[in-house]
């Protein structure tokens, strides 16, 4: 094999090689009947990382209210009373299915209506 001969079958192995990484690195495509290309995406969402501070029901708050949602979710709420915080609690449980025992409902209402207006109940998670 020449050295001409030698050069093409390298570059002709690179673009094979190019051409089976770039297919790789693309992401599965579905084509809609109506023609509409469908393709995953990922994304990353910043993580909020802070946590209820303040006593036994901070850590059932952190237990059962940080799992779908960040603390924000609770103290971007206009103030809410017992009463409302109660039928916010249901609604997590029976809506959205947050594993809360309803037995817990009672205790964590009071605490998420005075954390929800008291910035420092969210506090940064130890290091
Ligand atoms: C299983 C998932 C899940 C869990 C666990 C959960 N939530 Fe939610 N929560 C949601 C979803 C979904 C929404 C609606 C988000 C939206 O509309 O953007 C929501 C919204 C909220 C809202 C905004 C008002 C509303 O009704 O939409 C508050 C307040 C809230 N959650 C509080 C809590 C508290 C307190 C806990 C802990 C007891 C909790 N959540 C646990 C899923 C969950």
């Amino acid at each position: 094999m020449n050295q001409a001969s030698r050069i093409k079958l390298i570059a002709a192995l690179v673009a094979v090689t190019l051409t089976a990484l770039w297919g790789c690195s693309k992401r599965a495509a579905i084509k809609t009947p109506a023609g509409i290309v469908l393709r995953s995406q990922s994304i990353s969402l910043p993580s909020h990382g802070r946590q209820f501070a303040g006593g036994a029901q901070a850590s059932v708050a952190n237990t059962y209210c940080l799992m779908c949602h960040s603390g924000g979710m609770v103290m971007t709420q206009p103030p809410l009373g017992i009463a409302q915080w109660q039928t916010e609690l249901h609604k997590m449980i029976t809506t959205y299915g947050c594993p809360l025992p309803v037995n817990d409902i009672d205790q964590l209402a009071p605490f998420v209506a005075q954390a929800s207006q008291n910035p420092d109940s969210l506090a940064a998670p130890p290091r």
